[in-house]
């Protein structure tokens, strides 16, 4: 610190100063204790909450291990006082809306087990599992919910693949208050809706998905560029949100075992849902709007207004924890492909942002560069094997055996 002169010091204070600010806007509060007041708030103005802990990529046993404590007793806290909470709309149920549990929980995969890694598939479910176990029999006892966020693409089949084993095991089996997520960006995602779909069929299990977009567009892309792999999303942003349409017209003709919670800050997108939900005859009342703390406050606000249930997605946590989903937040409001930036930011004409993103007529764009399609370099090096997917795994095995 001798060497920094006080000119620097003072910039790093202000810096730091400035992000505690914007912190603030996306992160409820930083201490599970702040959670009480802000969640209470979320419920009088008519909305469900979903809990996350801020504290994705546990680096070590002991850091998951606080993770998971930090989790029971914010369960603690909020099991002594739901009672307390009158449940929302006029199903005249003890649950929200007549369907829904009133404490919610939102939680990452990766802060489960420090090692989690595609190459350890098996094991890193089995020691995720441990994790997870008390959890989920503390939210069974006050008839909570949890979900199981999706993060990067390289996690993505070891969180479904882990939600489905533990909702597997005896005891879990027929809990109707969990759930996981679905990202319209990777092209293969109505193939793993199908393949849940057909899971939750077969065992007759009552499941929620969220269907978002997906949040790692831009580091997906570079991570595939440095492996040489091909991108597993689309690049036209319009082909997400037709795949989003797609999706969640498959959920809805699925009700029975899936529950859609649309997560969207796109009004074209949220319309086309609960258009699609009238046409099927699926009572609006019945699928969550969802969105995240602090942003789209104005969209809250008339959904609310509009009786459509609404859940607010609730970050809590320190500074440190939270910076990779606060650059979550600012790469999506900054990005000129967003719906937000395009309504609030650039004042693109209202038909443009909500025109049909499946049109066949569509305006052609120039030719839109993804990243890892880039510059084509005389060298290219030879992809590793991508052990997320099954194909390659099961291929390494038998290879070894032979
Ligand atoms: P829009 O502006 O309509 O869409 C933006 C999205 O489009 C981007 O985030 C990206 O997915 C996609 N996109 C952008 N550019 C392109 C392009 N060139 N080509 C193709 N696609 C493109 N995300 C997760 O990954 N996991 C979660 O568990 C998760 N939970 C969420 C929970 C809630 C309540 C909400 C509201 C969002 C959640 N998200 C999650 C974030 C979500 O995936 C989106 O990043 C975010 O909601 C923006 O999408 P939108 O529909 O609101 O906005
Ligand atoms: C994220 O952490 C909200 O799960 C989403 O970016």
């Amino acid at each position: 610190f001798k060497r920094i002169s006080p000119a620097c010091l003072a910039r790093a204070e202000s810096v730091s100063r400035e992000l505690q600010e914007m912190m603030k806007r996306f992160i409820a509060g930083a201490a599970p204790a702040e959670a009480l007041p802000v969640l209470s708030a979320i419920r009088d103005r008519g909305m469900a909450f979903s809990v996350d802990l801020l504290g994705e990529a546990v680096v070590s046993e002991a850091e998951a291990d606080a993770h998971g404590r930090r989790y029971l007793d914010l369960m603690d806290d909020l099991g002594r006082v739901q009672a307390d909470w009158k449940s929302l709309g006029d199903a005249g149920s003890e649950l929200d809306w007549g369907f829904a549990a009133k404490v919610n929980f939102s939680i990452k995969p990766s802060s489960l087990y420090s090692q989690m890694n595609a190459r350890a598939f098996d094991h890193s479910i089995s020691r995720a599992k441990e994790r997870l176990r008390p959890l989920l029999r503390k939210a069974m006892k006050m008839g909570a919910h949890l979900c199981f966020d999706v993060e990067h693409y390289d996690l993505k089949n070891l969180s479904l693949g882990l939600y489905r084993s533990l909702m597997e095991e005896p005891e879990f089996r027929g809990y109707p208050h969990s759930g996981t997520v679905l990202q319209a960006y990777l092209r293969e995602s109505e193939t793993d809706l199908r393949e849940l779909v057909s899971w939750a069929k077969k065992r007759r299990h009552r499941m929620t998905i969220r269907l978002v977009k997906g949040a790692y567009w831009d580091a997906e892309g570079v991570h595939a560029a440095q492996r040489n792999w091909p991108v597993p999303f689309f690049t036209d942003k319009r082909d997400t949100d037709a795949n989003f349409e797609r999706l969640a017209r498959l959920l809805l003709e699925n009700g029975e075992r899936v529950q859609l919670a649309c997560a969207s800050h796109n009004v074209r997108s949220i319309a086309w849902v609960m258009e699609a939900a009238k046409e099927l005859k699926v009572p609006p009342e019945k699928v969550e709007v969802q969105v995240l703390y602090g942003m789209a406050e104005p969209l809250q606000k008339a959904l609310v207004k509009a009786e459509v249930p609404v859940r607010v997605y609730v970050p809590l946590g320190e500074m440190l924890p939270g910076m990779a989903y606060l650059v979550r937040r600012l790469l999506e409001m900054t990005s000129w492909e967003s719906f937000l930036w395009r309504r609030f930011g650039e004042g693109v004409p209202e038909a443009e942002q909500l025109r049909n993103p499946g049109s066949k007529h569509r305006r052609k764009r120039p030719a839109e560069e993804a990243p890892g399609d880039g510059e084509r370099r005389p060298f290219q090096n030879e992809p590793q094997r991508d052990w997320s997917l099954e194909k390659h795994r099961s291929g390494f095995a038998d290879a070894l055996r032979k």
